[in-house]
């Protein structure tokens, strides 16, 4: 089994698009987090790469009791699309989609605002406006508008903008682009707030937070939150998005989440991750990092039995 091997070919991506610097610059985050390794436990954070985080505290909740937190059912409920099915797909090169099939993935995206190539039939495309740069921005509204002519009832913001590496972007700031570029598509499309990481203040929730503060004639109707830790520290997770959910009182996608570990702790982790993420209503949606080769796709395109697991 490959899943759990990092090598990703720079290859598959078009020199020159700006939109994949963004493909490039996440894998190349998940890579540093590999290589460093990432502190365990609910404390957990991009530590090995932000160093302000490394003496920052645990994830904050305003629910510290497990008594108060959302509480996975174990069946399929809170469900963001039509068809039931809360899973998605990351990809940067969509012929890695194909193997897939709408009756296992509803949604997919690639941290872009277009793709090239198909993905299976009734899979929805869901754009996102990467950050408040005029690269992104400049073409946000026409890309917006034409996702939204094609059906796609959700429109994503910033990656990230919590961790120096990715968005990068002051809540303030994240607010007042979210009223220039989001909010004149709210009641057009759904709109998915920034995606935090699970670090500690000022990251992570903090930083949500201060969003949510700044943001006040903001229409958010997804709060969307990535999460990386040990594949053996599913409690963390669960713990962490339960609270989450509960704390926001608001539909939650997890747009990434990924987990270290060897290649079976890896899927252990992933099947009973699937099966929470379902059950727990808070969750709309979700999508494992990330349909590539070596993880979820052979180099055939065929499903690795981490993908069967994904997908089971
Ligand atoms: C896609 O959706 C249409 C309309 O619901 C349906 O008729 C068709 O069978 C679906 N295709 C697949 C591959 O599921
Ligand atoms: C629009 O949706 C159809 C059907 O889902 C898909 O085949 C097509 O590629 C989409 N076009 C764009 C621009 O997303
Ligand atoms: C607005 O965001 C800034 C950081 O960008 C933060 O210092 C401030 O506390 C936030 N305001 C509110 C009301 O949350
Ligand atoms: C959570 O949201 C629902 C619906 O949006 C609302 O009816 C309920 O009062 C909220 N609960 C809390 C604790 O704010």
């Amino acid at each position: 089994m490959k899943f759990t091997s990092t090598i990703v070919s720079l290859s598959l991506f078009c020199a020159g698009s700006l939109v994949e610097a963004a493909h490039i610059s996440n894998i190349h985050r998940l890579k540093q987090a590999q290589v460093h390794g990432r502190r365990s436990g609910p404390s957990a954070t991009y530590t090995s790469i932000t160093a302000s985080a490394t003496a920052s505290g645990t994830p904050t909740s305003s629910s510290s009791s497990s008594a108060a937190s959302a509480t996975s059912t174990g069946t399929s409920s809170g469900c963001s699309f039509s068809s039931g099915i809360k899973r998605g797909l990351s990809f940067n090169d969509a012929s890695l989609t194909e193997q897939f099939t709408s009756s296992q993935i509803s949604w997919a995206y690639n941290w872009g605002q277009t793709y090239s190539g198909n993905l299976p039939d009734n899979v929805t495309f869901i754009p996102m406006l990467w950050s408040d740069s005029d690269t992104y921005t400049s073409t946000w509204q026409t890309n917006a508008q034409a996702a939204i002519d094609n059906g796609t009832e959700y429109l994503m913001s910033y990656n990230e903008p919590d961790l120096n590496t990715q968005a990068n972007m002051t809540p303030k700031q994240a607010a007042s682009s979210w009223m220039t570029y989001m909010e004149p598509f709210a009641g057009k499309a759904k709109l998915v707030g920034p995606a935090i990481t699970n670090g500690g203040s000022p990251m992570g929730e903090a930083w949500l937070d201060a969003f949510i503060g700044n943001c006040t004639q903001c229409t958010i109707d997804v709060y969307a939150m990535h999460i990386y830790d040990s594949a053996t520290n599913e409690a963390y997770y669960q713990q962490y998005i339960s609270d989450f959910a509960s704390k926001y009182n608001k539909t939650v996608w997890v747009t990434e989440f990924g987990a270290t570990g060897s290649d079976s702790q890896v899927q252990t982790f992933l099947g009973d991750m699937v099966g929470f993420l379902d059950g727990l209503d808070g969750v709309g949606a979700y999508a494992w990092f990330m349909d590539e080769v070596g993880n979820l796709v052979n180099n055939d395109g065929s499903l690795t039995s981490l993908a069967e697991t994904y997908v089971a």
